[in-house]
């Protein structure tokens, strides 16, 4: 459905949605009390007055909640999608029809509709980019270099979208600052780590309705995503076998207790296998050939790229869908393969994505380092820039008040031992 008006202009499954949207982002809310406090002071203070915003997001209660807090400080705020796969409809049309925000977002959209709302956020002409993953960052450098001048930063929350910020940068085209939102500490080592490892398990059970007691799962990649998600399996009693390409985190996943072997070899062995590389092909045609039959496959890297499906659907006579968000590839060898989520997100395609509690303090970080721009507008080179550490710090204070922990402070003379270099043995 399409509006006229500037000020509704959206492109969202349903409006009529908005009231179960609305119950669902309060009730996420409960569990976002960081960013509940960046709100509360961004509506006294205002940062954003003035300021044209475009939010490149998965659309889910969490991320009502960033947009909300970025109105608030009052931002000219506009939304997207960013997975065709990830949208949450309800939470599209409660945003627009209650906080009066444009999303352009529809869960299941085509890559052509994907890809005409990033053009549509452009013609917003942003001041500051929220990106996820750095699909509109890359739309601007390649199409819209005029737009430049307007541009006061950016920010990336993902992993993958850091590798293209950084790519971009030795390529020269990076000229403009771009808060490295990801690489905080209370981002990755909480969002990356026990998000995605608990989100992503709760999507193929969502899909699946499987055990995974019992089972032989890989996880490829031993990232942040791929640590969390090789110890939420294990917790949930499955055998983990870790793929990597480093030596130094394959070693990591050994001493951590994971089997650690090469994809060629791991392949024959899983029940369920689960990609968080931020690479291409990480499965393709020689692992499905030596597949067990009913094998599962699924992806919880950012990009829809990790798992060659093109090679599968070539291998296969018939292509079904077995539940919502399963398709079984029966091959003309006589097995078949089961693909979850179209090999998108799956933590985000079949279930919600990141509890509430993670991207509080990932939002935080968003918010933060949106104010930190305008607040030092002129003044940053272009390049990536880490969120500073006392943002860091505070986020981690804030959260940790909120969830009623107090942690110790330094005694005077612990201060004066750890700032000097002559007490030794
Ligand atoms: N990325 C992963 N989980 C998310 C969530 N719940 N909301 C927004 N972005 C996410």
């Amino acid at each position: 459905m399409t509006a006229t008006s500037v000020q509704l202009q959206h492109e969202i499954k349903d409006i009529s949605l908005a009231p179960l949207g609305r119950k669902r982002i309060e009730w996420a809310g409960r569990e976002m009390p960081v960013l509940r406090q960046i709100r509360d002071r961004f509506a006294q203070e205002r940062p954003f007055e003035g300021i044209r915003l475009v939010a490149c997001c998965h659309v889910t209660t969490e991320t009502a909640h960033l947009a909300i807090a970025l109105k608030a400080g009052g931002a000219d705020a506009l939304l997207i999608a960013s997975n065709p796969l990830s949208t949450q409809d309800d939470v599209a049309a409660s945003l627009v029809a209650d906080h009066g925000i444009p999303v352009f977002a529809i869960k299941g959209e085509d890559n052509e509709t994907y890809h005409r709302h990033v053009e549509i956020a452009l013609d917003h002409k942003p001041n500051i980019i929220i990106d996820d993953g750095s699909d509109v960052v890359a739309t601007l450098i390649a199409n819209r270099q005029n737009q430049l001048a307007d541009l006061i930063g950016t920010t990336e929350e993902t992993t993958t979208g850091i590798v293209r910020l950084k790519a971009m940068f030795k390529d020269g085209v990076l000229t403009f600052p771009a808060m490295n939102v990801n690489d905080a500490d209370t981002k990755h080592f909480f969002d990356n780590r026990y998000g995605t490892g608990q989100s992503t398990l709760d999507g193929i059970i969502r899909a699946t309705n499987i055990l995974l007691a019992g089972k032989t799962v890989v996880v490829a990649g031993y990232g942040w995503c791929g640590k969390g998600t090789a110890l939420r399996a294990r917790g949930m009693g499955a055998n983990v076998i870790v793929t990597e390409i480093d030596p130094i985190r394959a070693i990591e996943a050994v001493m951590d207790g994971f089997r650690v072997m090469p994809m060629a070899e791991a392949a024959p062995q899983g029940d369920l296998f689960i990609t968080v590389t931020g690479n291409k092909h990480v499965i393709r045609s020689e692992h499905f050939d030596v597949m067990k039959d009913g094998a599962m496959v699924c992806n919880s890297g950012h990009f829809d790229i990790e798992i060659d499906l093109k090679s599968l659907g070539a291998k296969a006579t018939e292509i079904r869908d077995a539940r919502n968000f399963t398709q079984e590839y029966r091959l003309q060898s006589g097995k078949s393969i089961v693909v979850l989520g179209e090999g998108r997100l799956i933590n985000l395609a079949a279930a919600e994505g990141h509890p509430s509690a993670v991207m509080d303090m990932s939002f935080a970080n968003q918010a933060l380092a949106c104010e930190y721009l305008v607040k030092n507008q002129g003044k940053l080179e272009p390049g990536l820039h880490s969120i500073p550490t006392e943002v860091d710090k505070e986020i981690a204070r804030l959260k940790l008040t909120a969830m009623g922990i107090a942690v110790d402070t330094l005694t005077n003379e612990q201060v004066e031992y750890i700032n000097s270099w002559k007490s030794g043995t």
